[in-house]
């Protein structure tokens, strides 16, 4: 099926490698060196919380829920299938700087993400990770992740994603004080989600990461100093701290415009962020990206580093963004147009766009920069030393081995930091 952009001839003509593109054809970690992921969608929720913006429908208890459910998993399969028999030559950018071998890379990541994955009948849950070994090779060593909400997911299901390969859960937990809870408009108590790990833990879960959201309104540093430490005592061994963002259209956001809930103080924000440093951290979690902690290298989410790495993914489903060596593109937000356009046979694709080299150097950069590790030399243009120096004199980025990384400031100031390097 022809994607929108796609394949053209000039995709067959392989461009020499040369001075100024050696860092994007033979990187050593970062791009097609970082490995190959697939992303899978399921769009739906109970309902949508407050402050989310994410491609998610509110289905509730619908009568119909099932068929739905069922019916866009056939979808999913379908529109996986068809993207793996077109081949990746299909997918890649048309401008002749990728490889050219049309044969899929082994997949080194899997991530089924939402909305509510686990809102699926758990052997529907488990059928779309299937359909991914079922569809291309999938390395022993695959990390396999499940988003799950913590009042759909249980043992039936942890038993079910075990059989099918899954390696690794990541919950949304969001918060354990209460009344921070009922803000966010979750659905479940604050004990759920250490007894779903418990739970995940017993069914041979390996890797258990815990979503946490911080400067909610109302919520105080002791109501966030508890989260972090019945976080740490829950058993996880990856946590994802995100500072709460407000999007103007989300009911969040029209409440804050009409001046009936406060927008996150910025200084509060940055006084979590440091309360989560320092609890984390003296918990043993390493702080290996901005918003990311693991304890250890080894529990470090594979998946979300080969999007640091400007990594090829494919993207299934609702709302899903794949890239490929440069190219990026996007399904339709709308489920009925998903489903409508995969079961008459057209391509759910809404959107792609082709980055040139200015602009994958320009993105190499903003997403490496993020991972504490910084990028590889060898992964991305030699940085002009004027530039650098710069950059250095701002306090923004730092060398070590060779590696360019960026300071606690500069990972706050992450666009300025890049614009500086690339002016
Ligand atoms: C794609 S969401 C899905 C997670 C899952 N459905 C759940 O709610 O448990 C992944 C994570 O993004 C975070 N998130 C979503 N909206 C956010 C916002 N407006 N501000 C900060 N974090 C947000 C939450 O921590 C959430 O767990
Ligand atoms: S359950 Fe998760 S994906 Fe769904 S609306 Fe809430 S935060 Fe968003």
């Amino acid at each position: 099926m022809p994607l929108a952009g796609s394949t053209s001839a000039s995709s067959s003509v392989p461009q020499p490698t040369t001075a100024a593109n050696r860092w994007w054809a033979d990187p050593v970690e970062s791009g097609s060196a970082a490995g190959f992921g697939v992303y899978l969608h399921v769009p739906f929720c109970h309902h949508r919380c407050g402050y989310c913006d994410f491609a998610t429908d509110a289905v509730g208890d619908r009568d119909d829920n099932e068929a739905l459910f069922a019916r866009y998993v056939s979808a999913l399969r379908v529109d996986l299938g068809r993207q793996v028999a077109a081949g990746r030559r299909a997918l890649a950018p048309t401008d002749g700087r990728d490889r050219t071998d049309d044969a899929w890379p082994t997949v080194t990541s899997i991530f089924l993400g939402g909305g509510t994955p686990t809102l699926l009948p758990p052997q529907l849950c488990a059928a779309v990770v299937r359909s991914v070994f079922d569809e291309l090779d999938v390395a022993a060593d695959a990390e396999v992740t499940v988003e799950c909400n913590p009042e759909t997911a249980g043992e039936a299901l942890f038993a079910a994603l075990v059989d099918v390969g899954v390696t690794r859960i990541s919950m949304g937990a969001q918060s354990f004080t209460p009344s921070v809870l009922a803000t966010l408009e979750r659905r479940h108590t604050r004990e759920r989600p250490v007894e779903a790990v418990r739970q995940a833990r017993a069914a041979g879960i390996g890797g258990i990461n815990l979503d946490l959201i911080f400067g909610t309104p109302g919520e105080t540093d002791d109501d966030w100093r508890d989260t972090l430490t019945s976080v740490l005592a829950a058993g996880t061994d990856h946590v994802s701290a995100y500072a709460l963002t407000i999007h103007d259209s989300t009911p969040f956001g029209r409440a804050i415009g009409r001046g009936v809930m406060r927008h996150p103080d910025d200084d509060v924000q940055a006084d979590r962020f440091a309360i989560a440093r320092e609890v984390l951290g003296g918990g043993g979690f390493e702080h290996y990206e901005v918003s990311n902690w693991a304890l250890g290298s080894g529990n470090r989410s594979r998946h979300n580093v080969l999007y640091w790495r400007h990594g090829d993914y494919l993207a299934v489903g609702v709302g899903a963004h794949g890239h490929l060596a440069g190219r990026r593109w996007w399904s339709t937000r709308s489920t009925s147009r998903y489903l409508d356009a995969v079961e008459s046979g057209r391509s759910p694709v809404a959107g792609s766009e082709e980055l040139d080299l200015d602009q994958r150097a320009h993105e190499r950069l903003l997403l490496g920069l993020r991972l504490r590790e910084g990028l590889h030399p060898a992964d991305a243009p030699p940085p002009d030393p004027m530039a650098l120096e710069d950059a250095m004199d701002a306090g923004l980025v730092t060398t070590a081995c060779g590696r360019l990384q960026c300071t606690e400031d500069g990972w706050f100031l992450l666009d300025e930091a890049v614009s500086r390097l690339l002016p």
